[in-house]
C-alpha cells in the first residue's frame, strides 16, 4: 500500500494529459455498469464463430523463421477462436519445398476461418496461363477456407524486383471469381482503398475485404528503405498515399446498403483494440478487426508473450463492452 502510494506522488508529474490527447470517440459511461468484466459475445465471420472480434493478417512463409512464427500464431488462433490467413503462398505454387512454414491448418483445427493468400500479379498470371487449378489446388493442400488476394501496386513499383502486372485488378478478380470455387476476399498491404475501388469490389461476388487501410505497416516504406538512399529521400512521400480505416469506413457506409450487407469486411492497418472497437461500432456491415505487426512482434519470441498480448486486447474489449458508448 505504502509503495503504490508513493508511485502515485512520484508518476504524477508524469501521468499529464492534455486535451488534444483525450479521445473523443465515444461516450464514457463509469455510472451504468459494474466494473466486473464480462465475457464478449461471440462473432459469426465467414460462417464460422470466433470468440474475439479479431484476425490475424497476413504476414509470412518462407523462411524458417516464419514457420514459428506461423505455429505460434495458429497455435493462438486455436486457444482463443480467432480467424487467421497466411502470408503469400506463391512459392506453394510452383514447389512444395516450404509447405510446412503454411501448413498450419493442423494447429488451428477444422473450426476457424483459415485464409491463404496470394498477389494480383501471381493471380493475373495463373489466370492468363488458364492454370486457375493450381489455386485450387493449393487451398485444398492447406486445407484453407478460401484466398486473400493482394493488391499493392506501390510496393511492386517501389520494390527493385517488384511484379508488373497488366490489367486492372478488378477485372482480374472478376476472372477469377468466374472460374474459382473457393471465397475470396480483396485487400491492399497498408494503403488502403479509395471510394471508387471500393464500390467496384464490392459489386463482385467477392466473400469480404481487408482493408489493409493506411496508418500501420507501410509496404511503400519498406520497399524504399529496401532500396537506396535517394529512392527515400526522393519517392518518400508515396507511403502517405492512401486511405486510411477511418476513412475507408466512411467511404464504405455510404455506398447502397444492399451491396454492403452481404460482405464480410477486416478492418486492417495500424488498428488497435480502441481503434478497432470504435472502427467496428460504425461499420455499417459484419467485421472483425485485423493486425498484423502488432501480432508479429509477439510471435517472434515467444508463445506466452503472444498469449498475454492477446489477453490484453481481450481484457480492453471487455473494459469498452462496459463504458464505451457510441456517440
Ligand atoms: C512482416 C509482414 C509481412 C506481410 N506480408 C503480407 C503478405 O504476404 N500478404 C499480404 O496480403 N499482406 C502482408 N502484410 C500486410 C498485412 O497483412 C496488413 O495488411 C498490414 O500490415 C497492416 O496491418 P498492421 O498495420 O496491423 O501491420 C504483411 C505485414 C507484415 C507486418
Amino acid at each position: 500500500m505504502e509503495t503504490r502510494k508513493k508511485d502515485h506522488i512520484n508518476l504524477a508529474s508524469q501521468a499529464q494529459l492534455f486535451e488534444q490527447e483525450v479521445a473523443d470517440s465515444f461516450y464514457y459511461e463509469p455510472l451504468l455498469t459494474s466494473n466486473e468484466l464480462k465475457p464478449l459475445p461471440k462473432t459469426k465471420f465467414l460462417n464460422k464463430e470466433l470468440s474475439l472480434p479479431l484476425w490475424v493478417s497476413s504476414m509470412t512463409g518462407g523462411t524458417l523463421e516464419a514457420r514459428k512464427i506461423n505455429q505460434n500464431l495458429a497455435k493462438a488462433c486455436a486457444e482463443f477462436c480467432l480467424g487467421m490467413s497466411l502470408g503469400s503462398c506463391r512459392s506453394l505454387l510452383e514447389s512444395n519445398d516450404r509447405f510446412d512454414d503454411f501448413n498450419v491448418r493442423p494447429i488451428m483445427g477444422p473450426d476457424l476461418p483459415f485464409y491463404a493468400n496470394l498477389g494480383i500479379a501471381q493471380v493475373e498470371k495463373v489466370i492468363q496461363e488458364n492454370q486457375v487449378d493450381k489455386i485450387n489446388e493449393l487451398i485444398f493442400r492447406l486445407q484453407a477456407d478460401g484466398l486473400i488476394v493482394h493488391v499493392n501496386p506501390l510496393q511492386e513499383l517501389l520494390q527493385p524486383e517488384g511484379d508488373i502486372y497488366f490489367n486492372p485488378p478488378i477485372e482480374t478478380i472478376s476472372s477469377l471469381l468466374e472460374k474459382f470455387e473457393f471465397p475470396v476476399i480483396v485487400k491492399e498491404v497498408g494503403q488502403g482503398m479509395g471510394p471508387k475501388s471500393l464500390e467496384a469490389l464490392f459489386r463482385l461476388p467477392v466473400a469480404g475485404i481487408e482493408f489493409g487501410a493506411l496508418g500501420g505497416t507501410n509496404f511503400s516504406l519498406i520497399e524504399l528503405m529496401r532500396s537506396n538512399d535517394l529512392m527515400l529521400e526522393e519517392m518518400g512521400d508515396w507511403a502517405t498515399i492512401g486511405h486510411t480505416a477511418f476513412e475507408m469506413v466512411e467511404f464504405i457506409n455510404l455506398l447502397p446498403k444492399e451491396l454492403v450487407a452481404q460482405k464480410q469486411i477486416i478492418i486492417s492497418g495500424g488498428i488497435n483494440p480502441l481503434s478497432g472497437f470504435y472502427l467496428k461500432q460504425q461499420l455499417q456491415a459484419p467485421s472483425v478487426m485485423g493486425m498484423a505487426y502488432r501480432f508479429l512482434k509477439y510471435a517472434r519470441e515467444d508463445y506466452n508473450q503472444l498469449r498475454n498480448y492477446i489477453l490484453m486486447i481481450q481484457k480492453s474489449l471487455q473494459m469498452a463492452q462496459n463504458f464505451l458508448h457510441k456517440i
